[in-house]
């Protein structure tokens, strides 16, 4: 367990504390993409994404209670790489919320307890989930009535994938990844299995590297290091993503054949390259039947595609057994996003 670390930004608690016994606890799922499609970085640093998110069934839990002052204790997988001060992704949030809806039951602090079952710095959005959790369970306990929309607005300030953590499911995502429109997709379960490495990845590193292997292939189009390798590709890039017409047409049609022969993440060759393991785990993933085999997000977990339930598990033993990774979870997916799971009286 991380001890509980002082958040600063929150007064004293000096107004009331109107719902005092309460405690509110919501569930929040990781993110996949199936598609990750990157354009050039913008202005402000981040770059402009195309990108399908997946919400899926492997769940951090997060709870607030009134307290004195903002704080955080992390349990779980990951727990001490887990900031517990103002970086706290789950205090932020808190903060944001306070500064949105201004009541007297938001001025008082939030002590807030995650345990954590989403690996940390693994490329499934591990902290946004924490901070969409947070957000619902405050407005639960502050009773302060914002709409999903509002929220999701007050969500996006604090990570580009805080938005989506709130909605779930299959869903189109452009801009940071914080503009969000529905995709159409057939009612499918997809089954996967996420191999989780031996280490971290830093996303704004994953980008930077990213940028890095752009500029190489600009300068030298063809080299080694491009995947795509033609000026053509390297000239693409710098203009906006497009959604992934194969892709979109397999979420329609429900077959996980197709889906897994169209998942794409340009930030592939990036966390393969400060990563270089990973290169391995997805081969041995598709030698051992996966129907698609991908980096999530900026990695480093892996994640790969099965035709099934038993299969997933056949999977999973499989890799476990390869010695590829460092562990391996089954997951469904699309599922709903951020939810309140209970409020004691
Ligand atoms: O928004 P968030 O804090 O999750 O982003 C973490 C980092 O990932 C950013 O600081 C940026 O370096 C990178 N990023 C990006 N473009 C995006 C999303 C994230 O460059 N659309």
């Amino acid at each position: 367990m991380k001890g509980a670390g002082e958040a600063g930004g929150a007064p004293e608690a000096s107004g009331k504390i109107a719902r005092a016994a309460d405690t509110v606890t919501a569930r929040v799922p990781a993110k996949l993409n199936l598609q990750l499609a990157v354009g050039p970085q913008r202005a402000d640093g981040y770059h402009d994404l195309v990108t399908v998110f997946h919400a899926v069934s492997l769940f951090d839990e997060v709870t607030v209670e009134p307290a004195a002052r903002d704080a955080v204790t992390v349990t779980g997988e990951g727990a001490d790489r887990v900031p517990g001060d103002q970086d706290n992704l789950a205090l932020r949030a808190v903060a944001a919320l306070r500064s949105a809806v201004r009541d007297s039951d938001a001025a008082a602090g939030v002590h807030v307890t995650i345990s954590k079952r989403i690996p940390v710095a693994a490329g499934l959005a591990g902290g946004s989930a924490d901070a969409a959790a947070a957000l619902v369970a405050c407005n639960e306990l502050w009773a302060s009535g914002l709409s999903q929309q509002q929220l999701r607005e007050v969500g996006s300030r604090v990570g580009s994938d805080v938005a989506f953590a709130l909605l779930g499911g299959t869903v189109v995502g452009r801009g940071r990844g914080e503009q969000l429109t529905p995709a159409l997709a057939a009612a499918t379960q997809y089954h996967w299995v996420l191999a989780f490495a031996n280490g971290q990845l830093s996303t704004p590193e994953v980008y930077a590297a990213l940028d890095r292997l752009r500029a190489v292939r600009a300068g030298d189009p063809g080299g080694p290091e491009s995947p795509r390798g033609s000026a053509a590709a390297a000239q693409a890039e710098q203009q906006a993503p497009d959604l992934d017409a194969a892709l979109m047409s397999a979420l329609r049609s429900g077959d996980a054949r197709l889906v897994g022969r169209a998942l794409s993440n340009d930030l592939q060759p990036a966390a393969v390259s400060l990563f270089p393991p990973l290169r391995k785990t997805l081969t041995v993933g598709l030698e051992l039947g996966a129907l698609g085999a991908l980096v999530a997000g900026s990695g480093p977990t892996c994640m790969f595609l099965a035709a099934n339930a038993e299969r997933a598990l056949e999977l999973a033993v499989s890799l476990s057994g390869a010695g590829v990774c460092r562990s391996v979870a089954r997951v469904a997916g699309p599922v709903p996003g951020a939810a309140v799971v209970a409020t004691p009286q």
